[in-house]
């Protein structure tokens, strides 16, 4: 018969204790909180206090409930308070040896069948169990930031956990509404092991001025639809913690260099800016364990009006191309009020996409977002042309043709000679370099990328891709005009990936070769970064519908650019496309889509 767990003690009330002590509490099982002060006991239960008052607040938690829940935690300072506890889950700072020391002295003062359990993201939880003299009642629970909302819960086994301390805490697990996965002591376990090493890389990204922290951030949550970019998260985790995660990480996981930690993350921690708990990390906040974002020398300064920062005006927009993207574009531009003039190899494809373009602008007025009036406005604006000598007077050209360079090159040769000076030229290649098509022209300075996403009039953001050659006032305009489209630019250098590919695939390649070790299968990896994480789509259910040699390529990209060991594209994934499952579209990736 399973174990009842009736009282349980949390060990460290900071950033994650405190949430955790509010998971078990709202649960009805009574909590001993236990800290190293009474100052810092009075700022865990203000953080309880806090989240439960927010709350009510909003309607989520009857006020008696409120009541009911905080009276069932006793606030101590002091491990020997733990005396009767079933369970005690330790969430003090990432150090192997105070955790050694803690279990230790847990071991001496908890009764003896009581299971002890540490929430560590990225420590050997086996070298912790052997500070005890009953290492096979020790396990990890590892709980996610925030504890109260994140469903997901790590269960970390050890070789000698027994078998039935594992399904006891499975089975509370499932009592507090959550979905664990059970897996085995490896550094960073699936989550983490996942999620750092892209922490990692954002944080370096800005520290090498290669975008700023609000283009970063804004690039991940609406290039991927994830709930907060990477530099916002690093401030929720805390950067004493991420730093202590990366660092065990590098150590314990085959020293891949992507976790070495970049080192203005251990400036910043010597210098008291941890994130949110401080009040100030990549970003400031109102005051310390404020959620709440207020603007700082850093953050940048509105112009106003768009043509304010030397932003040519553009009025007659040349979009060449007829795939996809160029469809797409089209129908952005022409909703935005602007004149376009669209240019195909002929006049079959000009048919064909003015067909698509009226069957999305269709949809647009089925679903009731545009009006009839609305729609024949932007159709009337399009002229069709199988020509390029048309775009001579206008003021844009973006190109979306074959992701080809010698078929761009050739391209922005001919716009070179076609097309008025002054004109802004754009590619929206999302893999090659932007300066190699810029030099084909006798105009590199007006020459900039602008990577739309798919599909273009839905996804809300654009990499605005700045070569060592481009303007500002070219760039100007390029913000000006994704201003006007009403979607978010991001700036970003001219280096493989720009931002979002950049930091996207090699995570969805680390998850291919986590998978090829057998450390979890793909739906619990699936799982780990949706109910862990947050993010829409799970790494094997995103990779199938981006494609399998589309990744792969990317990846491939990424790697002869970077010439990182860690960016090699996983074996598992050259394989699956040799073998021709390539996801979705062929019915079959990671997962076989035929039966679905
Ligand atoms: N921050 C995250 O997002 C996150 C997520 C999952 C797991 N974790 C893990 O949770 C653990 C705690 O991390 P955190 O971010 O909450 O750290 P934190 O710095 O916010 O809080 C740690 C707390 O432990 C207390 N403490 C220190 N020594 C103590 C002792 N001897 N006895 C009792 N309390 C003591 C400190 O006073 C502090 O309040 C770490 O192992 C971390 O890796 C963190």
């Amino acid at each position: 018969m399973a174990r009842e767990f009736t009282s349980v003690g949390v060990v460290g009330l900071g950033t994650m204790g405190a949430g955790i002590v509010e998971v078990f509490a709202r649960n009805g099982i009574d909590v001993v909180a236990v800290e190293i002060s009474a100052a810092a006991v009075e700022r865990g239960r203000a953080t309880l206090t806090g989240s439960t008052d927010r709350a009510v607040a909003k309607g989520k938690l009857a006020e008696a409930d409120r009541d009911a829940l905080l009276a069932r935690v006793d606030w101590q300072v002091g491990l020997d308070a733990l005396h009767s506890v079933d369970l005690v889950i330790e969430a003090v700072p990432e150090h192997l040896d105070l955790k050694q020391r803690i279990f230790a002295e847990l071991d001496r003062v908890c009764k003896p069948e009581a299971i002890l359990a540490t929430n560590t993201s990225s420590l050997s939880v086996t070298e912790i169990s052997v500070a005890t003299t009953r290492p096979n009642q020790v396990i990890g629970i590892h709980f996610f930031n925030p504890a109260p909302v994140m469903k997901l819960v790590e269960v970390v086994r050890t070789v000698v956990t027994s078998a039935d301390v594992v399904a006891d805490v499975e089975a509370l697990c499932e009592r507090l509404g959550k979905v664990d996965v059970t897996i085995s002591d490896r550094a960073g376990f699936i989550a983490n092991a996942l999620l750092f090493g892209y922490l990692n890389h954002a944080v370096s990204m800005f520290e090498s001025r290669y975008a700023t922290r609000e283009d970063i951030d804004a690039a991940m949550k609406l290039g991927c639809g994830l709930p907060m970019g990477p530099l916002a998260l690093m401030d929720l985790i805390g950067l004493d913690t991420a730093y202590e995660i990366l660092d065990t990480m590098y150590r314990r996981g085959g020293r891949d260099r992507r976790h070495a930690p970049v080192p203005l993350i251990k400036q910043m921690v010597t210098a008291g800016l941890l994130g949110r708990k401080s009040g100030r990390g990549f970003y400031t906040y109102e005051r310390p364990g404020s959620p709440v974002v207020v603007p700082d020398e850093h953050t940048p300064v509105t112009t106003g009006g768009a043509l304010a920062d030397g932003a040519r005006a553009i009025a007659k927009v040349g979009i060449v191309g007829s795939g996809t993207m160029a469809t797409g574009i089209i129908e952005v531009f022409a909703k935005a009020g602007y004149e376009v003039i669209s240019v195909t190899r002929g006049a079959e494809k000009s048919a064909k996409v003015c067909e698509a373009v009226k069957t999305s602008l269709n949809k647009g007025v089925v679903r009731g977002k545009l009006s009839e009036e609305d729609r024949d406005a932007a159709l009337g604006r399009v002229t069709w042309s199988a020509t390029l000598d048309h775009l001579a007077d206008v003021d844009l050209v973006v190109e979306a043709v074959v992701e080809e360079l010698s078929v761009k090159k050739a391209l922005f040769a001919s716009l070179d000679e076609i097309c008025k000076p002054g004109v802004v030229l754009a590619t929206t290649t999302s893999s090659l370099p932007v300066i190699d098509v810029a030099m084909a022209t006798q105009r590199p300075a007006d020459v900039i990328g602008l990577h739309f996403f798919n599909p273009a009039p839905i996804m809300p953001l654009v990499e605005i891709v700045q070569t060592i050659r481009t303007s500002a006032e070219t760039g100007a305009t390029a913000r000006a005009v994704c201003a006007a489209l009403g979607k978010t630019g991001v700036v970003c250098g001219d280096r493989s990936g720009f931002i979002v590919n950049a930091l996207l695939f090699p995570y969805l390649n680390d998850a291919v070769k986590m998978l090829e070790a057998s450390y979890s299968t793909a739906d619990d990896i699936d799982y780990a970064m949706k109910l862990g994480c947050g993010y829409p789509m799970g790494p094997f259910e995103l990779l199938d519908v981006v494609g399998l040699d589309v990744s792969l390529a990317i990846q491939r990209e990424l790697y002869l650019e970077l010439r990182e060991p860690g960016f090699a594209p996983a074996p598992l994934l050259e394989h699956l496309v040799t073998a021709g499952y390539l996801g979705r579209k062929s019915g079959r990736g990671f997962r076989d889509h035929t039966k679905r």
